[in-house]
């Protein structure tokens, strides 16, 4: 198998305007810096995928923003939707690499998988109405699609999704941020054949860490706006000062080893 390489960033949280901050963070800035940086490796990636939040608030001059931001990438860029997110907005607004949907158009969700590299990304959306709070829950449909994409095709197969989907050991987020029915997607990740599925990549966290759970691999990026504390007991959400810029380098190698490399830069 050819190696494949991919880019993971998530949560960039633009604003309306061009000066827009998250607790004092210009993010429009950051996000830059987050290109550059991407522009500048030695070696080009196959694709990036974005695990959602790319803006703060839904907001057709946010989407824009990022497009303008994006579209100095040289590579074919995915998405997910975060909670932050609007689906009909990112269709209208941002530029996806070529994609084919698990569910229909008409459903206003963003779940479908795509080519990269030597690998397909599925790519699954729960987001569940902003008033029933942070965290996600995934439709049936999805669950389904994700089963018969993997019963239905041989080449190795990564899921993006922007929740968790496992406990990461922390009171307030796990409480508050995960997919509400991630054990179902973690039976259906289980019971995919060993060496054909490579892990799930998310974000949310807006923080960079690695469950290992039953033999899979969840990996979070972290985001370029700011980043949460995760105590173990913490009741509420902290944020860390000064926070690095970062993504992740996930490759797939020859034979089919799953590799991610954190790359943070001082903004
Ligand atoms: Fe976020």
């Amino acid at each position: 198998m050819k190696a494949t390489h991919i880019i993971h960033i998530s949560d960039t949280h633009f604003g309306p305007e061009r000066e827009f901050t998250v607790r004092g963070a210009p993010v429009l800035e950051r996000s830059q810096r987050l290109v550059t940086e991407i522009n500048a490796l030695p070696f080009t990636p196959d694709a990036i995928v974005h695990t959602g939040d790319v803006v703060n608030d839904p907001d057709e001059a946010a989407y824009k923003i990022a497009k303008d931001v994006f579209s100095d990438l040289s590579v074919p860029v995915y998405y997910a939707t975060g909670n932050h997110d609007d689906v009909m907005m990112m269709r209208e607004h941002l530029d996806f690499g070529a994609l084919d949907l698990l569910v229909p158009e008409s459903e206003h969700r963003l779940c479908y998988r795509a080519q990269i590299g030597a690998i397909e990304a599925i790519v699954l959306d729960a987001k569940v109405p902003p008033e029933e709070g942070p965290h996600g829950f995934l439709p049936q449909n999805q669950l389904d699609a994700l089963s018969t994409s993997i019963a239905g095709s041989d080449r190795p197969f990564a899921v993006f999704i922007h929740f968790p989907a496992r406990p990461i050991g922390a009171k307030w987020i796990d409480e508050n941020l995960p997919v509400k029915n991630g054990d179902a997607l973690h039976s259906i990740l289980k019971s995919a054949p060993k060496n054909k599925f490579l892990g799930m990549f998310f974000g949310h966290l807006h923080r960079g860490m690695q469950i290992y759970d039953e033999g899979i691999l969840y990996s979070a990026v972290s985001s370029p706006a700011c980043q949460f504390t995760a105590g173990p007991d913490e009741e509420g959400c902290g944020f860390l000062p000064d926070v690095p810029v970062c993504f992740n380098h996930i490759s797939i190698s020859e034979r089919g080893a799953t590799q991610v490399k954190e790359y943070s830069f001082n903004s």
